[in-house]
C-alpha cells in the first residue's frame, strides 16, 4: 500500500475509524493554536472540562486580532488569556508579537506533526510538512483535553509544480492560479498535496503562502513536503533539530493531478469581491487606486517585505496612494528594522502597522469610501476591510509595492532591475514576547483573569431519565443561526458571557423568549424545513442550552447546526410524520418516558402530547446520530462527555 504525503501524516495520527477513504476517522492533535478572538471561548470551554494541563505536545495562545484597545474589553481579553494559559499549561504569544500563522510557522510547526487552530487559517503549517487544519472552538478545546478530531477521510489532490517562478512572479500568483482553477468551493472534503520538482525552489514563507490560501478553496488543508529547503529554515529558527523528512511515497495515488509550471505563472489578481475572481493582473494595469497593505497572515514574510523595500528604495509612493505595512510578527520587524527594510519602505512613504491581523478585519486602515485598495491578504469579501462600498483586490507583495510606485495597478515585471531576495538568511531568534508555559507547581498558584465581561461557560445536564417539556417557541421554515442568535458590533463583544449573549437569542422572532425559556428551566424549540441554516456558529446552540432548552423537533436540519445541537447537549430531531409538526403550538408538552433507553434502542423516539387538542396522542420523532455522537447528546454535551472520557 503506498501513501501520499498527507495520508502518511494522518495514518501516523489515526486513532479511530476505518482508514478508509470518505470514512469518518479521529486522528490525535499534537498541536494546537487559537487566536484572541476566538480563544477567550476555547479557554472557557476547557476550563468547563475541569482537565487541570493540556494534554497536546504544545498549545499556544496567540493575540493578534483584537488589538486595538476602543475599551477595557480587549484589553481584559488579553488578560484572561494570559492567565488562563499559565494555567492551563500553555505558550502565550503577548500582543505585539506576531500574526498567529507567521509566528506559529517560525517558532512552533513541526514537519509530520498535526495542528489544530481555531482560525480558518491554520493551513498556513502545511508549508512546514504537517497537516495543520482549522476548526471551531470547542474542537480546539477537546483537542486540547486529548481527544481525537474527527474528520472525513479527505479526498487528496495532488499539485504537481514543475519548472521555477519567474522574475517579479511569487507564491501568491502561484494560489490565485489554483484559485482559478479550483474555485472557492472546489476544494470541500479535500487535501492539497504539492509535489514535484518545482517544490524545490520555493521557499517555507512562500509554500506557507500557498497552503495559507489554500482554506479560500474550503479545503480541508494543504500541504508541501518536508525537505531540505524546510531542514535550512528550521535551522535559521535555530530549531534544525526538528527537523523530519516527510514525502509521498514512490507511486502514491492522488485522487486527481494538476500540474503548475511555476515558469508560465504570471502576476494574478482577486477582482472584488471573491478569492476566485481571479485574471491577470497586465489585464488590470492602469487602474487607479487609493490604498496598498502589505501584510496579514498570507504574505508578511521577511522576503515579503523585502521585496516591497527593494521596489520601493529611493523612491515616493504616488501622491494619491496610502501604503500600510503590517509584519507577519516581531521577528520579521526586527529583522527588516536591522537589515535596512524597514528604512527603505519608511522612505518611501509607507506607514509602518502593528504585527498583527489589523487592516485585514478592517480594523485601523480602512479604504476611502468607493476606493480601490490593493491587499496582500486571503479574503476580499465585501465590507471585510472596515468599507462597505471599497473595491479589494488580492495581489502579491511584488504587485502591491509597484502600484503603490504608480499610484494605479501595474504589473511589477515592468519595474526593472529589481528581484526576490533571500532575506530569511537575516533571521534572528529572540522569544522575549512568548511566555513559556508554567510548570505545574506555579500553575497551580494562578488565578484566572476575569474581566467583568467574562464569565465561565456553562455545560448542560446528561439527558433526563424522564424528560417533559414545554414548548416554548415554534418557527417556520428556513430559521437562519442569525435568527437564533444575532451577530453584530453590540452582540460580537458578548461572545465569552453566555449568560448576557443569550438575552439575545430569538431577538427578532420573540423577544420574550429567553426570559419565558429561563422561567421554564426546560424546553423544546419546533421548527420547519432547514432549520439552522447559515453561519456555523456555535453561539446559537450554546446559548439556547444556556436557557434551558433540551429538544429542537424540525422537519429538517441544516448539517452544522445539528452537529453544534449535539455538541451542546441538545438532541436534534425530526418529525416521523410532518404533518405533526401542525400539532404542536406554544405552550403544549412533550413527556418522552425513559429518553436514553429509548436513544439507544434504535433510530425511534415517542412522546405523549401533554395539553392541547391532541392531548393524550403519541408522536413519533426521529435521530440519526451513531454511537459516538449519542454517546455525546446523552453526556449533554461534548465539554461533559470528553470531562467523563478523561476521568475528570
Ligand atoms: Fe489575521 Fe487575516 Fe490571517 S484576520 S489570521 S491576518 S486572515
Amino acid at each position: 500500500m503506498t501513501y501520499t504525503a498527507a495520508e502518511k501524516i494522518l495514518k501516523a495520527h489515526h486513532r479511530e475509524g476505518d482508514f478508509l477513504k470518505g470514512k469518518e476517522i479521529g486522528i490525535t492533535i499534537d498541536q494546537t493554536l487559537t487566536q484572541d478572538a476566538t480563544g477567550t471561548m476555547v479557554y472557557l470551554q476547557y476550563e468547563a472540562m475541569n482537565i487541570p494541563r493540556v494534554k497536546t505536545e504544545l498549545s499556544v495562545s496567540y493575540v493578534d486580532h483584537n488589538t486595538l484597545q476602543n475599551d477595557y474589553r480587549n484589553m481584559d481579553d488579553h488578560r484572561f488569556l494570559q492567565s488562563a494559559a499559565a494555567k492551563f499549561g500553555i505558550y502565550f504569544s503577548r500582543p505585539g508579537n506576531g500574526i498567529c500563522h507567521q509566528v506559529h510557522l517560525e517558532r512552533f510547526g513541526r514537519p509530520g506533526k498535526t495542528l489544530l487552530g481555531s482560525d480558518s487559517h491554520t493551513p498556513t503549517g502545511g508549508g512546514l510538512g504537517m497537516i495543520a487544519i482549522g476548526a471551531g472552538g470547542l474542537d480546539v478545546a477537546v483537542a486540547m483535553a486529548g481527544a481525537p478530531f474527527y474528520l472525513t477521510y479527505p479526498k487528496i489532490i495532488g499539485v504537481k509544480l514543475t519548472g521555477k517562478l519567474g522574475r517579479m512572479c511569487s507564491a501568491k500568483d502561484v494560489i490565485l492560479t489554483v484559485l482559478k482553477l479550483e474555485t472557492v468551493k472546489g476544494g470541500v472534503g479535500k487535501i492539497y498535496e504539492y509535489f514535484g520538482p518545482g517544490v524545490k525552489s520555493l521557499t517555507v514563507p512562500e509554500r506557507a503562502t500557498i497552503t495559507n490560501m489554500g482554506a479560500e478553496l474550503g479545503a480541508t488543508t494543504s500541504l508541501f513536503p518536508s525537505d531540505e529547503v524546510t531542514k535550512a529554515f528550521l535551522e535559521l529558527q535555530g530549531r534544525g533539530n526538528q527537523w523530519e523528512e516527510v514525502k509521498a511515497d514512490e507511486g502514491a495515488v492522488y485522487d486527481k493531478i494538476i500540474e503548475i509550471d511555476l515558469s508560465k505563472v504570471e502576476p494574478m489578481a482577486a477582482c472584488p469581491h471573491m478569492p476566485d475572481i481571479v485574471v491577470p493582473v497586465s489585464e488590470l494595469a492602469g487602474k487607479p487606486l487609493q490604498q496598498v497593505a502589505i501584510g496579514s497572515c498570507t504574505n508578511s514574510s521577511l522576503d515579503d517585505l523585502g521585496v516591497a523595500a527593494d521596489i520601493l528604495a529611493g523612491k515616493t509612493i504616488a501622491q494619491g496612494v496610502s501604503l500600510g505595512i503590517s509584519p507577519g510578527s516581531k521577528q520579521t520587524l526586527s529583522a527588516a528594522m536591522k537589515n535596512g527594510i524597514i528604512e527603505k519602505l519608511v522612505d518611501a512613504g509607507a506607514r509602518i502597522l502593528e504585527s498583527a491581523c489589523g487592516p485585514c478585519i478592517g480594523m485601523g486602515f480602512a479604504p476611502s469610501s468607493g476606493g480601490v485598495s490593493l491587499r496582500t491578504f486571503n479574503r476580499n469579501f465585501k465590507g471585510r476591510s472596515g468599507t462597505a462600498d471599497a473595491q479589494v483586490y488580492l495581489v502579491s507583495p511584488e504587485t502591491a509595492a509597484a502600484s503603490a510606485l504608480m499610484g494605479a495597478i501595474t504589473d511589477p515585471r515592468d519595474i526593472k532591475g529589481v528581484e526576490r531576495k533571500d532575506y530569511l538568511a537575516y533571521t534572528e531568534i529572540k522569544d522575549n514576547m512568548i511566555i513559556p508555559p508554567f510548570d505545574e507547581k506555579e500553575a497551580a498558584k494562578v488565578e484566572i483573569v476575569r474581566g467583568p465581561n467574562i464569565k465561565p461557560c456553562p455545560t448542560a445536564k446528561a439527558v433526563a431519565d424522564n424528560l417533559t417539556a414545554n414548548v416554548l417557541l415554534k418557527t417556520e421554515d428556513n430559521i437562519t443561526t442569525d435568527h437564533i442568535m444575532p451577530a453584530g458590533s453590540k452582540i460580537l463583544p458578548l461572545r465569552s458571557n453566555i449568560p448576557e449573549i443569550s438575552k439575545h437569542v430569538f431577538e427578532a422572532v420573540d423577544p420574550d423568549f429567553p426570559q419565558k425559556a429561563l422561567a421554564a428551566g426546560e424546553g423544546i424549540i419546533i421548527g420547519g424545513e432547514n432549520y439552522g441554516q447559515g453561519s456555523s456558529r456555535e453561539h446559537a446552540a450554546l446559548a439556547p442550552m444556556y436557557l434551558g432548552i433540551k429538544a429542537v423537533i424540525v422537519k429538517s436540519f441544516a448539517r452544522i447546526h445539528k452537529a453544534n445541537l449535539i455538541n451542546f447537549g441538545i438532541l436534534p430531531l425530526t418529525f416521523s410524520d410532518p404533518a405533526d409538526y401542525d400539532k404542536l403550538e406554544e405552550g403544549v408538552s412533550l413527556s418522552f418516558g425513559n429518553l436514553p433507553d429509548q436513544l439507544k434502542a434504535g433510530r425511534e423516539v415517542t412522546a405523549t402530547l401533554v395539553g392541547g387538542s391532541g392531548d393524550g396522542t403519541s408522536m413519533v420523532f426521529l435521530h440519526d446520530m451513531e454511537e459516538r455522537l449519542l454517546s455525546v447528546v446523552l453526556a449533554g454535551g461534548l465539554l461533559n462527555f470528553t470531562r467523563q472520557s478523561s476521568g475528570q
